[in-house]
């Protein structure tokens, strides 16, 4: 059988451009609504959907917000909105971003345990050790642990949570569960039955080494940037490599790198509606969407002037690595600061950018997953709800007809739609 294209719909606050939400076809009033979510929800499911992600955010955005615009584009709780979600719909899987740096395993293990039972087994973890250093200052500390300290309590977080959920019993009885690590100490018991799916479906998305190593040690499905079809087979491999030493199966696990997309009738006419989408972001708020990806206030420096690249890395919240990374061959090239900034909004995290027709995106999507790039794509649409539309009314059909994404939901649990056993 010719392999299925795994989807999901990554529906981060009202898009995925900073300037999305001016675009005619977004709704951006629309974002603290039920209505809203009902509708993406019911949308993403029609188009045969494995599931919906939404990511977390735990600094405030006021901290670092220094334009009004930035406040049009809300993180709200994750697994609130899935909770919800999950009751307008039937099938699709509701992936949850939860945090192991600033949370403790029995309260996380507890809501995820609520969201797989009240859904019928539709939950998944993405495990996050978060991103951004500000978020320290909403939990008493000063500083964000170092990545390595991060990742070591990580580690010990999920072991943590897999034995709760692994001791709740068919019967309903509590099986008192004590966990000692480096990092983590819990005494809790888990009563109620078994959770639908055995255990939610873990997903991670860190990119590190540290990262890399507890993704193969943990992960059922990675989510990760791959700007080229190259840096997707090398990330894969790679991953693969990592996931057999750690003595599981790498097929096992699922390769969901992002994808954002504009789409029309012909190249030249979705590359003119790329262009005009960019153009609603002004300088300054590309310049300080920049800014927060790399912990860096921007504010100070001419847009005209070349990246300041020495007094970023110097001065960066961020781990210098990722950082220099990131900025080191465009600093190189010299490009001014401004048009660097409103080229960077388009690849959020170095994700890919398809710009063309439905039918040249559905062929590059098959191209991917044959040539061993992934398993399937976390969409990302430029705004919302409009061109989430167009994909599941134009590229979706496209795939099914093709034989590479599902007519219907294979059985009632996330594990059952994305083919992992638990
Ligand atoms: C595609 C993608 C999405 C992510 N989403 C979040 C998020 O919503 N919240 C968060 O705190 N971190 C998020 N992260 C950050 C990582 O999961 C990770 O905790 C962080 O990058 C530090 O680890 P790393 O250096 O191994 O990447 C995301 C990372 C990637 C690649």
């Amino acid at each position: 059988m010719t392999k299925q294209i795994h989807l999901w719909a990554f529906l981060q606050g009202i898009g995925h451009y900073p300037s999305g939400w001016r675009h005619a076809d977004a709704t951006p009033e629309a974002v603290f609504s039920m209505d809203y979510y009902k509708s993406v929800g019911q949308l993403a499911e029609r188009g045969r959907f494995d599931s919906i992600v939404f990511g977390d955010q735990l600094q405030s955005r006021g901290a670092n917000g220094h334009t009004p615009e930035r406040v049009a584009i809300p993180t709200l709780d994750p697994i609130a909105l899935l909770a919800a979600m999950g009751a307008v719909t039937e099938h699709i899987g509701l992936v949850a971003t939860v945090s192991t740096t600033y949370f403790e395993p029995e309260a996380v293990a507890e809501r995820f345990a609520t969201l797989d039972r009240i859904t019928g087994g539709r939950a998944g973890w993405n495990i996050v050790t978060t991103a951004h250093p500000a978020s320290a200052w909403n939990f008493g500390q000063d500083e964000m642990p170092e990545k390595s300290s991060r990742y070591a309590r990580a580690h010990e977080f999920v072991e943590a949570a897999c034995e709760l959920w692994d001791s709740a019993e068919t019967d309903g009885n509590a099986v008192p569960v004590q966990y000692r690590g480096q990092h983590i100490t819990m005494d809790a018991t888990m009563p109620g039955p078994a959770l639908p799916q055995g255990r939610p479906i873990l997903v991670q998305a860190g990119q590190s080494p540290d990262g890399r190593a507890f993704a193969a040690a943990t992960a059922e499905a990675i989510f990760c940037p791959a700007p080229t079809k190259e840096d997707g087979i090398a990330f894969r491999n790679d991953m693969h490599e990592r996931i057999a030493a750690a003595g599981r199966d790498p097929e096992a696990v699922k390769i969901m790198p992002g994808l954002s997309f504009i789409l029309a009738d012909s190249e030249e006419e979705a590359i003119a509606k790329d262009e005009a989408i960019l153009d609603l972001a002004d300088e300054a708020l590309c310049i300080e969407y920049l800014g927060e990806s790399i912990g860096f206030w921007l504010g100070g420096h001419d847009p005209k002037e070349p990246i300041p690249f020495d007094d970023i890395v110097a001065g960066t919240e961020f781990p210098v690595a990722d950082i220099t990374r990131m900025l080191e061959k465009p600093a190189a090239s010299g490009i001014a600061l401004g048009e660097f900034a409103s080229r960077h909004v388009r690849t959020p995290r170095g994700h890919t950018v398809f710009r063309g027709t439905p039918q040249q995106l559905a062929d590059r999507m098959i191209d991917w997953i044959d040539s061993g790039a992934c398993d399937g794509f976390t969409l990302q649409p430029a705004y919302m709800p409009g061109e989430l539309e167009i994909f599941v009314d134009q590229v979706v059909p496209l795939l099914q007809k093709a034989g590479r994404l599902r007519l219907d939901y294979p059985g009632p649990t996330l594990r059952d739609t994305m083919g992992i056993a638990a």
